[in-house]
């Protein structure tokens, strides 16, 4: 089954990541426009069934791993049984979460066989949390975040870095993964449509080692290897029970061991997250027709790194951005 979702730089797309809803209970300024979005109809958001039928259809094509995401997944009325249902699959399967009410979902975690989770977290001063986000919950999430721990979950952190906001919190970070198992994932602000994203906001890669490196002995530094699907650029400091990393789609992309295809809460397929074109999967499922085509097609016509934008001078242009999702509808 691996050649059906292989593309034609024999790139194997083992990995879905399914978008459960367009809502969030938090309005971070980097995913939600500031006047917000327009929601789709509820009659075009795909239902728990239609979710479940989709995503047998990819594993039964080869998908291994399914990743749930937002808007924030967990905020869906029906979120337990989908998770109970995409449990029943042969996969891996996880979701990435804002963390706010994971404290109600840790035994059907347990039940539906979930080891690791991402959680959203972008600042350790409460304040400042406040204003990326424009609401109020930064206890409550680091105080889920130390749950999902004790209960014997493996937890991500994720971190965008927004400059001047949080590149002073990198090492404060880093030093929460001393004596808590974390992995504290900082992640380059990328551009969507409606999240006032520039160049000069960017936190790259090369900026963030540069503070670990004037922060830690060289010995104490020690690279970790990444598989070759991640994401991540990953490190820990020596002695220290967790690690840290850097997800630098902007300056260093990894689209060369890109396994993704994503799957929106409106039962659309894009094959890349920066891809403006999107195939409709929901409109023929509910006609009764196969999708199996459509997704090999999508596949197929997925270009070699972010959509075609291969330098960093066409990535930056932002008005590309806005024929592009918001974050909110994509799911990261
Ligand atoms: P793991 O499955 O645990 O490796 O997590 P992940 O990094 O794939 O997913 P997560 O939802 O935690 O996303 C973390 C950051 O990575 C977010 O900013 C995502 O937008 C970004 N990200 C995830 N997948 C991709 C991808 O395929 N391409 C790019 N450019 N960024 C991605
Ligand atoms: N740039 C980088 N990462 C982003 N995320 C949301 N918006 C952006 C952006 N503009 C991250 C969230 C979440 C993950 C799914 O994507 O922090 O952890
Ligand atoms: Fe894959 Fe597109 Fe992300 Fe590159 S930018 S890793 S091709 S989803």
């Amino acid at each position: 089954t691996e050649d059906i979702l292989t593309d034609t730089f024999g790139r194997n797309h083992n990995y879905l990541r399914i978008s459960l809803t367009e809502r969030c209970n938090l309005r971070c300024t980097y995913c939600m426009p500031a006047d917000g979005i327009q929601l789709s109809p509820k009659e075009h958001i795909m239902t728990h069934e239609e979710i479940y039928t989709i995503a047998k259809e990819f594993v039964n094509m080869g998908v291994t791993k399914i990743r749930l995401t937002g808007g924030e997944p967990l905020v869906r009325k029906d979120a337990s049984l989908i998770l109970e249902k995409l449990a029943s699959l042969p996969v891996q399967l996880t979701l990435t979460t804002n963390g706010v009410i994971v404290d109600k979902f840790i035994e059907q975690f347990k039940k539906c066989g979930i080891k690791t989770l991402n959680v959203s977290l972008d600042s350790l001063d409460s304040k400042k949390n406040k204003e990326i986000t424009r609401r109020s919950y930064f206890k409550k999430v680091y105080e889920n975040i130390l749950l999902l721990i004790k209960e014997g979950f493996i937890v991500k952190v994720n971190c965008v870095l927004i400059k001047g906001f949080n590149d002073d919190e990198i090492i404060d970070f880093i030093n929460l993964s001393k004596d808590l198992p974390i992995h504290v994932r900082f992640i380059e602000f990328m551009p969507f449509d409606g999240n006032q994203w520039n160049i000069d906001k960017l936190v790259s890669l090369q900026e963030i080692l540069s503070q670990v490196h004037s922060n830690y002995n060289e010995s104490q530094i020690i690279k970790l290897e990444d598989a070759p699907n991640d994401t991540t650029k990953s490190y820990k400091i020596k002695g220290y029970q967790g690690s840290f990393a850097v997800i630098s789609s902007v300056t260093n992309p990894f689209c060369d061991g890109c396994n993704r295809i994503r799957l929106t809460a409106n039962g659309q397929i894009k094959n890349c997250l920066f891809s403006t074109k999107e195939s409709d999967l929901l409109t023929p499922l509910r006609a009764g027709k196969s999708i199996t085509s459509i997704i090999q097609k999508t596949i197929q016509s997925k270009l070699k790194i972010r959509n075609g934008m291969d330098t960093l001078d066409k990535f930056s242009q932002t008005d590309i951005h806005s024929n592009n999702r918001s974050m909110i509808t994509i799911g990261g």
